[in-house]
């Protein structure tokens, strides 16, 4: 089992459609710098959405080409229905992110459309992705719970994903939207899925609403999963999804698995100046646990020692 963990950075797009303050394009583009600086590799820096549904995405189009463009990055956008796929496809996507919601409610509330018309139109968009040879992956949303619907059966994601696969998606995103799972929910999806189709096609997406997204990150890597999405400072939530908070932190899902001896490549003291710019643009405190520990360590006039 490899001990190199991808962290996919999603605090753009999960991180920033939701907050009241909308984020200007110059100052997203700087975010993404200073992401790359600290070591990102992986970003997920828009959606091609309505610009009714999200506002706060509407510069989509506007940011791809300012994005840092340093070799060995790898971006996706997230794309709703096909309009959205073309749009990334010619916007220069070279992988695409797919929503698919466990239940007709949440697909309802989020794509407009039932689970059986979400998880077709995401089949069309595999299969127009695969012509244009652009790499899909395609998220169970609300995996372990809907937010209003309540909790899910684990066949449920297991059977989107099932189904995924089969239409082609390259990979798929285990999402916990709302932050409502637990390890043991996610040793019981995962565990199937991994034997079948191997961890490396496996992304987790966690938020951390009631305090259990680093116990479900951990699992997870104990399962033999190695991508996952954060959100830097923990910013996040679905505007969809009443009563989620922010995504994971970057740096404390860096922390939870480098202390582990996993590898990620991201520098938590770089993650630091991105924290700051992000919580002076969304004008809200932001900032993992790791952050408060190392900021109260330097009040006490020692340097924090992570390692
Ligand atoms: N990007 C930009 N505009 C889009 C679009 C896209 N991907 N898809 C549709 N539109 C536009 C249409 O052109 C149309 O514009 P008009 O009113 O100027 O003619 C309008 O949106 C309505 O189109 P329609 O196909 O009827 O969409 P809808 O009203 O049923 O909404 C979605 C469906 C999917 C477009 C909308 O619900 C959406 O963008 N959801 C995103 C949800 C999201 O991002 N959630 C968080 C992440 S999971
Ligand atoms: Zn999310």
């Amino acid at each position: 089992m490899s001990d190199t963990v991808i962290i996919n950075e999603v605090g753009l797009r999960d991180g920033l459609q939701n907050q009241p303050v909308t984020v200007d394009t110059d100052t997203k583009a700087r975010l993404a710098r200073l992401l790359v600086d600290a070591g990102v590799r992986y970003l997920e820096p828009v959606s091609f959405v309505s610009p009714k549904a999200i506002p706060q995405m509407a510069d989509a189009a506007a940011l791809t080409p300012r994005l840092p463009a340093d070799e060995g990055l790898h971006y996706t956008a997230l794309v709703p229905n096909l309009k959205g796929y073309q749009l990334a496809r010619d916007a220069g996507y070279r992988t695409v992110a797919l929503v698919l919601s466990t239940t007709d409610t949440f697909n309802q509330r989020n794509l407009n459309m039932s689970l059986e018309q979400a998880a077709a139109s995401c089949e069309s968009i595999i299969a127009a992705a695969r012509k244009d040879a652009v790499a899909t992956r395609t998220y169970i949303s609300g995996a372990f719970a809907c937010p209003y619907d309540g909790p899910v059966p684990v066949s449920l994601p297991q059977q989107l994903t099932e189904r995924m696969f089969a239409a082609g998606s390259d990979e798929v995103a285990i999402a916990d939207t709302i932050g409502a799972g637990n390890p043991k929910q996610m040793k019981d999806i995962m565990t199937p899925l991994i034997r079948e189709y191997g961890a490396e096609k496996f992304f987790v997406h966690l938020h951390d609403t009631r305090g259990l997204a680093a116990a479900m990150a951990w699992e997870a890597a104990d399962l033999g999963v190695r991508r996952f999405d954060a959100s830097v400072g923990g910013l996040g939530g679905c505007p969809f999804a009443p009563g989620a908070t922010g995504n994971m932190a970057t740096e404390d899902l860096v922390y939870l698995l480098e202390s582990c001896g996993l590898k990620t490549g991201v520098d938590i003291q770089g993650l630091r100046d991105v924290v700051a710019l992000a919580a002076e643009a969304t004008q809200r405190p932001l900032g993992g646990r790791i952050l408060e520990w190392m900021a109260s360590q330097e009040k006490r006039g020692k340097t924090p020692c992570l390692w």
